[in-house]
């Protein structure tokens, strides 16, 4: 059974990547330094798949950890999501992105170097377009970026295709994550962000719930059908699958492979709105605020790429992504202790 080291896997997308990678029948052991998760999420993975991954509690920024859990367990790939993820505080704090991003990150290579072990996945981002010149995006568009984590994904991807550059045994597939929203099925797992939600899937449950008052539609001026904000949105279990498929594909192939995670489907504000709406059976409220700033009006997925080399597509619709949702914030009001 191979085993798969997953950095950052108490996290959103790395819970439920644990869980489709135990589900694959691949032995999963989880690294975390818990900053933005709780260990508690290890008995819901437990709960969900019979299965508690093996939890080392280490930052990537921690050289002698990392070299530890190499040593001490002989790890086949790594699945790398352990990082800082919020635009705007990255703005504000960049060098604490930097550090804990990039240098963290070369931690870990430089560990799985030494180990011998030389096959990754990557949690890269659609931000690396920046403003894309058309939609649907294919991944040999421009790319480049407007705050330092953009930045820091795209950094990273330039040192993995430079370290498969110097050894071609390396195998790295670089994800970029369109919108993932949503939550397990079983509602066990999912998105429990760290005070008031900054991104638009997150906000709106809180509406739905009661504990904000409506959704702030930043924007209804953009060049798009209704003028509000129109983005990928995926399934974060669609997501999760999608890395399951990355890596059996980076296990028999050598090099860098850039691939979009997404559904290739475009929904605006108003229509998730109204999406989550049906879910939670509940009219929310919202008012129109200006653009927030560093926004782009549109943004989705040419996902030919994802299905020609991995035979990977996305399957759940809006609906589904908003059901379950609300479905893991109805029995988790407190997020996950
Ligand atoms: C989506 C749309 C907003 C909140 C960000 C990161 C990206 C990735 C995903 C990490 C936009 C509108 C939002 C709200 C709103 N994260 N909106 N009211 O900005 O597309 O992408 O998250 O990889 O890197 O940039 O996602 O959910 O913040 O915004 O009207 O309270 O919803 O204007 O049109 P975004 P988002």
């Amino acid at each position: 059974m191979a085993v798969i080291l997953v950095t950052g896997g108490t996290g959103y997308i790395g819970s439920h990547t644990c869980v489709e990678l135990i589900q694959a029948g691949y032995e999963v052991i989880v690294l975390d330094n818990l900053y933005n998760s709780s260990e508690a999420v290890l008995n819901r993975i437990e709960t969900i798949t019979g299965t508690k991954p093996k939890f080392y509690k280490t930052d990537i920024l921690d050289k002698e950890g990392l070299r530890r859990i190499f040593a001490e367990n002989k790890i086949d790939a790594v699945i790398h999501f352990a990082g800082y993820k919020a635009v705007g505080e990255s703005v504000q704090i960049p060098l604490t992105y930097y550090e804990n991003n990039i240098s963290g990150s070369v931690n870990l290579y430089e560990a799985m170097k030494e180990a011998g072990c030389k096959t990754l996945v990557f949690s890269s981002s659609a931000t690396v377009y920046g403003s894309p010149k058309s939609c649907p995006i294919r991944e040999d568009f421009p790319v480049s970026t407007t705050n330092p984590y953009g930045s820091t994904k795209l950094m990273n991807e330039m040192i993995l295709q430079d370290v498969c550059v110097s050894d071609p045994d390396w195998s790295v597939m670089l994800l970029r994550y369109f919108n993932p929203i949503g939550a397990h099925p079983s509602g066990l797992i999912g998105e429990v962000p760290n005070g008031i939600p900054n991104n638009l899937v997150p906000y709106i449950a809180r509406v739905a719930n009661g504990t904000l008052e409506f959704l702030r539609v930043f924007g209804n001026d953009y060049p798009t059908p209704d003028g509000t904000g129109v983005r990928d949105y995926i399934h974060v279990v669609d997501l999760a699958k999608g890395h399951i498929s990355a890596l059996r594909y980076a296990m028999e192939h050598k090099g860098a492979e850039k691939i979009n995670l997404g559904t290739g489907n475009g929904y605006s504000v108003l229509e998730v709105l109204h999406a989550y709406e049906e879910a939670c059976g509940k009219k929310l409220p919202y008012k129109i605020m200006e653009r927030r700033p560093g926004d782009i009006a549109e943004c989705w997925a040419d996902t030919e790429k994802a299905w020609k080399l991995l035979g990977w597509k996305a399957e759940y619709d809006i609906q589904a992504m908003c059901e379950h949702s609300w479905n893991f914030t109805v029995k988790n009001p407190d997020g996950i202790r």
